[in-house]
């Protein structure tokens, strides 16, 4: 296929609606389709990693009528007959995930509650990420998993096609080894059918739209002095209506553009806000960012903090980013790096192995671009993890570069391109209708050239 030309942009101005947030979107079809009563989700983006979750659901017996929403023809509204906790339907063939690793994991801890057999195949990508994280506290919990195993060396793991069976699950008290938003909700989902009262412990906070989500849909669920706890066996409400709020991770994106050529000045209407997500908001800012929020306000329909972001172009320096900040910018990481080669000065992003598991190495894939285009990154291992040190010159040369079959490594070249001198070649772009269709027609509305 011809790889996608970017050309060297002059500047970003005007004002952005985003569709809603995948990692939220998720959870509101989850959760909808497990309770007692109907849920409208609006601002539903139609992206193809939160249709995974849709049809999966879809496959379980659930009704979901999906019809056009307010902001184009990738904004849904998803209306979903819930089932209630045990109404899910088994299904004779197994159910394909698509590359969502987010449907995969938490979908696993609602089927580990359900007394049928499950098969659950994912895409190519997916089925090379690993699994044992979310298998292993579930089969504590009494549900019957069994994987694709491998044991390269002396550590096992696990992968997709996936076979499950549930039900008479007990509560556990676990400590989580890896801080993973998608094992912690997964946990939580199967605790709802457990017997007792199931507790989780992570070694750094992560995003806790599954916990605000679940409050919404009245379930007694409490964090207390770092522990997450939900009593087993309670029904979920619908609040019959929740509303997406735009994707702070979509946002990144744009944000970065605008710190980072001069002259630009956007603003992003109606974006989530929630602190364990905005993460980069916080590090751009230590770089000398500038950018502001305003119309703060928590959607009560959505349990959600949202406000608008209004960045105008500023001089960037470099920063450091600790390990304890990755899981609110896990997602961001790609686009930071961007950031950083942006800036004068060195940036370190401490503790970010786990970039080594997503869609792709995304370690691997934004220091190969990013080199390409002169910057000047290090590797270096740390405390059982990695820290990504980059020197920042403040400029970058078009080059030929690739997306790896990863979204947000394409997403951030693409950004990385327009701020550089001369032409990008991207090579295969199309991944980024994972998360976010329209991330190419709204930058055609805010790049000038
Ligand atoms: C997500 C959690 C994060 C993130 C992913 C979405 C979620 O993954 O990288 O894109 O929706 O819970 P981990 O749980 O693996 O950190």
């Amino acid at each position: 296929m011809t790889p996608f030309l970017v050309r060297s942009a002059i500047c970003a101005k005007g004002q952005v609606c985003l569709l809603g947030d995948k990692s939220i979107a998720h959870r509101a079809v989850i959760l909808s389709a497990i309770s007692a009563g109907k849920t409208v989700i609006e601002n539903f983006p139609a992206n193809e990693d939160c249709v995974s979750t849709i049809n999966a659901f879809r496959r379980l017996g659930v009704k979901i009528i999906s019809s056009s929403g307010r902001a184009g023809k990738d904004s849904r509204v998803i209306t979903v007959f819930g089932v209630g906790l045990y109404g899910l339907k088994k299904t004779n063939s197994p159910i394909f995930i698509g590359e969502s690793g987010t449907t995969l994991r938490v979908i696993l801890g609602v089927l580990a509650g359900q007394s049928f057999r499950a098969k659950l195949v994912a895409g190519p990508a997916l089925s090379k990420r690993p699994m044992l994280r979310v298998t292993s506290p579930l089969r504590l919990m009494g549900a019957k998993i069994t994987a694709r195993r491998t044991n390269y060396g002396k550590t096992p793991e696990e992968y997709p096609p996936i076979i499950i069976s549930g039900g008479n699950l007990n509560a556990i008290s676990y400590k989580m080894p890896v801080s993973s938003a998608q094992v912690k909700s997964a946990i939580l989902l199967a605790g709802l059918y457990a017997k007792g009262v199931t507790r989780v412990r992570e070694p750094l906070k992560t995003r806790d739209h599954t916990e605000r989500m679940l409050r919404l849909f009245k379930v007694n669920i409490k964090s207390k002095r770092g522990e997450i706890i939900i009593k087993g066996q309670n029904e979920l409400i619908s609040p019959e209506l929740v509303v997406i709020p735009g994707d702070i991770s979509s946002a990144s994106f744009f944000i970065v553009l605008a710190a980072i050529l001069l002259d630009s000045h956007i603003v992003i209407k109606n974006v989530g806000l929630n602190p364990l997500r905005a993460g980069i908001l916080k590090i751009l800012i230590r770089m000398n960012a500038n950018i502001k929020v305003s119309s703060r306000k928590i959607q009560v329909s959505g349990s959600e903090p949202v406000g608008d972001i209004i960045v105008r172009y500023s001089k960037l320096k470099g920063a450091v980013l600790k390990a304890k900040e990755v899981p609110s910018v896990i997602d961001e990481l790609p686009i930071l790096m961007v950031a950083a080669c942006f800036s004068k000065g060195r940036t370190i992003l401490q503790g970010a192995g786990e970039l080594r598991v997503k869609e792709t190495d995304r370690i691997r894939s934004m220091t190969e671009n990013l080199t390409k285009m002169g910057a000047n990154i290090k590797v270096v291992k740390s405390s059982g993890s990695e820290n990504i040190v980059i020197e920042g010159t403040g400029v970058l040369h078009g080059a030929k570069v690739k997306s790896f079959g990863d979204h947000r490594t394409a997403m951030s070249m693409i950004i990385a391109g327009l701020s550089s001198q001369g032409n990008t070649q991207i090579e295969g772009i199309n991944c980024i209708n994972k998360s976010f269709p329209n991330f190419l027609s709204i930058l055609e509305k805010i790049v000038r050239y």
